[in-house]
């Protein structure tokens, strides 16, 4: 045979165009893209399927280190799995510094953990503690392997850092060409509308929203846009949640700044009303940002229109509703301020997207590709390897019933958590068959790669990222402060 394997009559699509091609594809890669290609040693028939690039998920919290009862759900080997059932085939997760872990230590053990991974991965490092040791010793030699990213959070006790300490990351990112993502809420006035709210003895789930309403995420954006422009750094604000947030982000861009949005489908799918669900059912919509109302979702489908949101990721990360002996593992009544943030979302991700954008008229199926593969591998320096079908790059590739009726359940979820938020959401369109560099990964519904195919990413320089040279003053404050 001429090739590995060959998908034939399958309907392309790519983030600018779609045409009916086989795809050729030899040791992982695609060598050829052309109708009636010749016989390849295996074949897959994608006739009336649409053939996409495989999903690229730049934020998700695969096996990171949490103390019980709120220990993450996933390891990477079901994470992976979960990713690919739902069509993904690269992640970018975190590895996160902590109060016993140097930054060093933190990437060395998360290598570890992601040995078991079944798809391709690479990682942000979550700074927590951005010590000048961190910044100039660590991170220099961590981004020279590779590691070409930094998280940081501006709330949550235990990971927040100051805004000095923001702006010394800021300029680490701008000196060793690694883009900085940002959890941008206001901590303190979270931290003061939740001693309220817990004095008031409202501490219901849905209270959740009350501690974490609109202002503290406008008011963080802004900011953090600020201090971008004041270093000339460019970044990534992670999770834009609704409609004041997302004109921030556009302020910032018309500005000419390169501040690029991302934001998640809880924020198209749910709201705060699902905070509200019977009993401490609304546990499982706790999430930050907090889920906001109809209004922002439409508004958020027009940001992605306007490509004022750029990429649209899971955030994934899984804590699961039941402890070993069956009763909710942080306690039926447990305050809002016990329940662990965040949901599942790895498999759900491409389907809700597809269902709700595609298939409902809100975006075209160009848009779709571009905002869960083109974009985020473009941002995070994936392309032109990952996030597109094209002679030279990876053959991860996921071929598309886009007819194809589903019930969301749990199951489906091929994750190792005991819930999904979406449970019995109905979307048009799944996909059927997930490759990774040629090899199934998923194949209807079933994990049929092992452990380990998945390869570490590691991400060198790349222009997308560049700074532009703009400084508020003739003066670079950069060079002088963080010496990398
Ligand atoms: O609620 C969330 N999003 N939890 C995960 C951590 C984060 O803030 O991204
Ligand atoms: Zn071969
Ligand atoms: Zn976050
Ligand atoms: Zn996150």
């Amino acid at each position: 045979p001429d090739f590995d394997l060959v998908i034939r009559n399958g309907k392309v699509a790519t983030a600018s165009e779609t045409f009916f091609s086989d795809i050729g594809i030899q040791d992982g890669i695609v060598v050829a893209l052309a109708q009636n290609l010749p016989a390849g040693a295996r074949e897959i028939d994608a006739t009336d399927r649409l053939v996409l690039p495989g999903g690229v998920d730049t934020h998700c919290h695969v096996d990171e280190p949490r103390a019980p009862p709120t220990a993450s759900a996933d390891s990477f080997a079901s994470g992976s799995a979960s990713a690919a059932a739902g069509g993904t085939t690269s992640l970018i997760c975190f590895a996160k510094q902590g109060p016993n872990i140097s930054a060093t230590d933190a990437v060395a053990a998360h290598h570890q953990r992601a040995r078991r991974a079944r798809i391709d991965f690479s990682f942000h490092i979550t700074l927590t503690d951005p010590t000048p040791e961190v910044l100039e010793q660590q991170l220099p030699a961590l981004v020279e392997a590779g590691h070409r990213s930094f998280k940081i959070f501006l709330t949550y006790s235990g990971s927040r850092i100051t805004d000095g300490q923001a702006l010394r990351v800021l300029a680490a990112g701008r000196k060793l060409g690694a883009l900085v993502c940002i959890h941008a809420e206001h901590h303190e006035l979270i931290e003061f509308y939740t001693e309220a709210l817990v004095a008031a003895g409202l501490t219901a789930p849905k209270y959740h929203a009350w501690a974490k309403p609109m202002i503290v995420e406008r008011e963080c954006v802004h900011r953090v846009c600020a201090l971008a422009e004041a270093l000339d750094t460019p970044i990534q604000v992670f999770h834009v949640s609704g409609a004041e947030a997302a004109e921030e982000i556009a302020r910032a861009q018309d500005r000419g700044l390169k501040v690029w949005a991302e934001t998640c489908p809880q924020y198209l799918v749910l709201t705060e009303q699902d905070l509200d669900r019977p009993g401490f059912e609304g546990a499982k919509f706790i999430f930050s940002p907090a889920g906001r109302t109809t209004a922002d979702q439409e508004a958020l489908w027009e940001a992605i229109r306007r490509g004022t949101i750029f990429n649209v990721t899971s955030d994934h990360a899984p804590t699961r509703y039941a402890g070993p002996d069956g009763k909710l593992a942080f306690g039926a009544d447990a305050p809002f301020t016990k329940v662990p943030n965040g949901v599942p979302g790895l498999a759900a991700r491409l389907p809700i997207l597809f269902s709700e954008g595609v298939a409902k008229g809100r975006i075209d199926l160009q848009t779709f590709v571009a905002i869960t593969a083109t974009n985020p591998a473009k941002l995070f320096g994936l392309a032109p390897r990952k996030g597109t079908i094209a002679v030279g790059a990876d053959a991860d590739i996921a071929i598309w019933d886009p007819a194809k009726q589903v019930t969301i359940t749990n199951e489906l979820m091929l994750h190792d958590n005991d819930h999904t938020p979406y449970e019995g959401m109905q979307v048009t369109g799944w996909p059927e068959i997930t490759l990774v560099r040629g090899v199934p990964v998923v194949e209807h519904g079933k994990v049929v790669a092992e452990e380990g195919h998945g390869q570490f990413l590691a991400r060198g320089p790349y222009d997308f990222i560049a700074p532009r040279g703009v400084f508020p003053t003739p003066f670079n404050p950069v060079d002088r402060v963080v010496v990398g």
